[in-house]
Formats: C-alpha cells, structure tokens, sequence
C-alpha cells in the first residue's frame, strides 16, 4: 500500500529513486512521483504523474536528496494534485506518506485558516503540519507534528535548507539502508538490495535522521537510541521475470522447487500443549488457513478456529492463555493480521508466525515464527505464497501430533507434472475467457480451494467469479446457473468424491457448463464434465496443493487473453498496509 523510497548522498538521486520505485511498484500503482532538492536552485522540484512509475522517466531532476512516492490511492482519486511528494505552502517541506491520516478532517479544519491545501489527500495536512512547528529544526517540527497525528504512518520528509531526510513510523513499514557516503530509506528492502544490504528496520514511534554521512534513530520520547543492523540475503534474480510474460507465470512454474525448498526448513520446537488453535489471515493466506483447518483438525485432532483478520479484530474474541494464535502472511506487514495479533497477544495467547517476508512487521512481533521459502512473490495474485503456506501447515500438523504425512516427500514432483498443465489451461481459457461469470465448487478440504480458484480469476481478469462449497448451491447459487455461467468443480477422487458427482449432475440438469479438476485415470467424470484437467493421484489430504495449480493456471490463462495487467490488477495492491 503506498511504496516510499528516499535518497541523500553525492550521487544524481533520480534515476535511483525512479529504479526503487519500479522495485516498489507491486505496492501501488495509482500515480508516482519524485521530489528532488534542486542544485542549482536550492529548491524543492516536483515531477508526478498519473499511472505507472514509467512515466517519470527521462524528466531528471539534478540533485543529491529526494524522495519518491508510488500511490494506492484511500482519500482522493489517483490524480496529479493528489500524487506525492506533497508541499507546505511555501514550497519548502516535501513530505511522502504512507497509511492514514485518520484526524484529517479535524486538522485539515484547523489548519486552512493560515495553509492553503492542494489535494484531496489526508497526506497533506502531514507538510502543513510541520510547516506550522518547523522553527529550524526539522526533527523537531515532525516529532511536535506527528504528537497530532491519530492514525498510522510511514513519513519521510525534506526541507530545502536541510542536508537531511527525517523519517517517522507508526503502523506502516519503512526501513533504512546503510551505504558509503550516502543513506536510503524505503517501505522494502527490495528497493534498498541493489545499493546496499546493511538496513535498519525502524519500529513503531521511531524516528530517524539520515545524512550523507550518518544514520540517527530516536525513540518516542526523542532520545537517541541504537538499533541493530540485519544484513540482508536477497538475490535480486528473484525479482525478474526470467523469460516469462509475467511475474505471475514465472512464480506458479516455481511452485515446485518452493515446496521442496519449504519441506527442508527447520521446523520451530512447538509445544502441542493447546486447548485450541486460532488462525487469523486475509486474501489468499486466509484461504490457506481455511486448508489449515482441515490438516491440524484431521492429523493434529485440536480444534481450530479460522478468521478472517478484519473481523477478528472486532469480534472481542474469546482466546488466551492456552491458545496458539497463528499469523499467515505472505508480506507480514498486512495492518488487519498485524492488529489481529496485537489483540491476541494483549489477551495472553501464543502466537506463531507463517510469514514469508524476513523481519516483516508481523514475524517480528510474534512469539515464534516459521518462514515460508517462497522467495520475493513479486505478482500482486499470490500464488507460491499460499503452496508454501500449505506445506508449512503440514509440516506443523505433523510436529503437532508427531505422525508423518504419507505422500508429502513426493508432492513437488507431483506438483511439477501440474504445473504442465499450462497447455491444458489455456485450451480451456480460449473456451470461456468472454464470459462474464463464474463459479467454482469444492467440498471439504477442497472448499477453500474453490474459494482460492474463485478469487484468483476475479482479481486478474475481472470476471466475476464466486467459490462455493459444492452443498451449498442448492440453497441459493444454483439460481445463477445457465449455459453462460461455468463452473470450475474441484472433484478428486476422495472420500467426498460421490457427493460432489451428485452436485455436479444437479448443475448439469440445468445446462450448466463444468470444467472438473479430476484425479489422473478417472474416466467416469467425463460423464458429467464438458472440460477436464487431470491431475496426479496423491492423498485426500495432499489434494489441495495439486488442485489449486490448474486454477491458477486457468485465472493466468483466462486474464492473459482478456489482455489485463495480469501482476498489476487495477485497485489492488500486494502490501495491503491500511485497514
Ligand atoms: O501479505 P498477506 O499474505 O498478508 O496478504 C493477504 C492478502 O492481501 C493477499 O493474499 C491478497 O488476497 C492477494 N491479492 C491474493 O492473491
């Protein structure tokens, strides 16, 4: 949500801040912009745009400090008034922010008696806040300001009289790169790996004071204080596309490399001494952690209870002592799974991490924390990230209860015969990528798989798509049913298998479309299926990891022909740092 990168040094800060916004782009994609303090002028120089960061390019600006800001727009369309970096009404002080601003109203009031305001943005009142306090000191200014603030930040901000960047934190992630002779601050660490691998993540009602030549953290109360410094181990191979049309093809074909990579890590030493497991995620994690469910209740036998994290947070939920809360996020920086864990922690339960980010917010905050080796997930559809959550899920589910999962050793050759299937996928996309809705059922483990295959197709291609467990439809969704309306049915050979049949003709009987994934050698579901994808025979309980493949494959091949923006769908973003 929001990408920030800032640059003070001797080198032409623009093209360096251009190139980190391409790296932060995934965070928001709305409109762009770069502020440098001019050399020759001495004053701050604006240069924005509406769209891509693409856009800034070859409109340099000379000059050794600046920031750059890439936007997912909460207040205010993606114009140029409202792109960072913004302006005090002198034109001195350029802030660029990241979160929200959730007083606005109240200052913006108190202040456009003395400050004219340009945007719609909730940013702005941060520049004529500080505008306000700033009598020469600019740290001072931002601590006296941000003291205002109700809501979460990631600040950086410049003055032009000043060979520094003074950055603050509250909610939002930002972290510092350490360089010779000259300093980077920046929402990631994938914008910071090309110029240096030494950071310093700043935590919450920090701040932080960057010159060319030294880095300054101070706590809450203004007092200066050290921090570790984390050498980080980012191959920045990992951020191109090697040959592939996108992001996203490139990270399904990884798939199964990452659940060999995953089934190698080191598990945590976790105590099975729980009356129940919580798991609180969003998106696509919390559809791993509905997968979850199925795998600890049926290996492990503990109850579990899954939320989605916007909703945990304000449910009062009954969970403590004795309770294991676990946090699935591919970022760990997600604010509702981050508040979700706040609030478990505050109430006395154990909380476990299955984060795929190093040092993210969430995984630093959680007691114990497992690391997904799903390396940088660069396309905004996660899809490596929830294999490896999967298998991390697994893995738990054997320590927990201390019996091995038959079939899990063989899943990634398996998983590579599926990954083959693009072939297969694409045939079928050619039959149906004009439609404009679509269903996708599973039953029991493969429940929320079709929940995952269903929300894969709708933010790539735009397709209206729902998952319904497979029961349900009878009691309202089959209503939709027509020739116009196929449905993707997840239908391996299980002990649900029959069942899902049944609901299969039931669709059937009033012309409904079916493409089914169905288990290698079954021939009888071409009875009851127009389309079919195979895939590898494994245990019931392995099936979602190899089902979920093809309709990735599906989604992919269905908005690759529809010509969307496959790694950068329109109003999303893959941090989702605001509420
Ligand atoms: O970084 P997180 O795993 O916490 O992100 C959660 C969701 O925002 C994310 O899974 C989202 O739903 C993806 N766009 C799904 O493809």
């Amino acid at each position: 949500m929001c990408g920030i990168i800032g640059y003070i040094g001797s080198k032409e800060a623009y093209n360096i801040l251009l190139q980190g916004l391409k790296r932060l782009e995934y965070r928001g994609y709305d409109s762009a912009g770069i502020g440098i303090t001019d050399s020759k002028t001495g004053k701050i120089v604006l240069n924005k745009a509406v769209g891509r960061v693409e856009k800034l390019k070859g409109k340099e600006i000379k000059g050794t400090i600046g920031l750059g800001h890439t936007r997912w727009a909460t207040h205010g369309k993606p114009t140029l008034e409202n792109a960072h970096p913004h302006l005090d009404c002198s034109g001195k002080i350029a802030i660029v922010h990241n979160g929200i601003i959730e007083n606005y109203l109240e200052l913006k009031d108190r202040l456009k008696k003395k400050h004219t305001f340009s945007s719609e943005t909730d940013s702005e009142v941060i520049a004529h806040l500080i505008s306000e306090n700033y009598k020469g000191d600019l740290r001072k200014a931002v601590m006296e300001s941000i003291n205002d603030l109700y809501g979460t930040y990631a600040l950086c901000i410049i003055h032009q009289d000043k060979k520094e960047i003074v950055v603050a934190r509250n909610g939002s992630p930002i972290v510092i790169g350490l360089g010779e002779k000259e300093n980077l601050v920046a929402s990631d660490v994938s914008a910071l790996v090309e110029h240096t691998k030494r950071v310093i993540y700043l935590d919450d009602l920090e701040m932080a004071v960057l010159k060319q030549d030294s880095v300054e953290i101070f706590d809450k109360d203004g007092k200066k204080i050290e921090k570790n410094i984390v050498t980080i181990d980012w191959d920045l191979t990992q951020a191109e596309k090697a040959g592939f049309k996108h992001f996203m093809v490139k990270e399904i074909h990884e798939q199964p490399d990452i659940i060999r990579n995953t089934l190698n890590l080191e598990m945590p030493k976790i105590k099975n001494d729980f009356k129940r497991i919580f798991i609180v995620a969003c998106g696509t994690a919390w559809h791993a952690g509905l997968v979850g469910k199925y795998i600890l209740e049926k290996h492990a036998r503990i109850p579990v209870t899954v939320d989605v994290a916007s909703e945990f947070r304000y449910m009062d939920p009954i969970i403590g002592k004795g309770d294991l809360f676990i946090a699935i996020s591919q970022s760990g920086e997600t604010a509702d799974t981050l508040a979700a864990l706040r609030l478990a922690k505050k109430k006395g339960a154990k909380t476990l991490g299955i984060i795929n980010v190093m040092n993210s917010t969430i995984a630093r905050e959680c007691d114990d924390v497992i690391y997904t080796r799903a390396g940088i997930e660069i396309g905004v559809a996660s899809t490596k990230a929830y294999i490896s959550q999967l298998i991390v899920l697994y893995m738990l589910a054997e320590s927990l209860s201390g019996k091995e999962i038959n079939g899990l050793k063989d899943l990634a050759a398996k998983a590579l015969k599926t990954v083959d299937l693009k072939v297969k996928a694409q045939e079928i996309a050619k039959k149906y990528f004009r439609v404009y809705n679509f269903l996708f059922i599973g039953r029991n483990i493969n429940y929320p798989t079709a929940l995952e295959g269903a929300l894969k197709l709708k933010e790539i291609s735009y397709i209206h798509a729902e998952g319904y467990s497979a029961g349900e439809m009878k009691h309202g969704p089959i209503a939709l049913v027509t020739d116009q309306v196929p449905t993707v049915a997840i239908a391996p050979k299980d002990s649900v298998y029959s069942k899902m049949v049944s609901n299969m003709q039931e669709i059937k009987a009033r012309n409904g479309r079916i493409i089914a994934i169905a288990t290698e050698g079954d021939k009888d579901i071409a009875r009851y299926a127009d389309d079919i994808i195979y895939i590898p025979k494994t245990e019931e309980i392995l099936t979602p990891v190899l089902a979920v493949i093809p309709l990735q494959l599906l989604a992919y091949s269905i908005a690759d022909m529809r010509d969307c923006d496959v790694d950068k769908p329109r109003n999303l973003a893959k941090s989702v740092t605001v509420e």
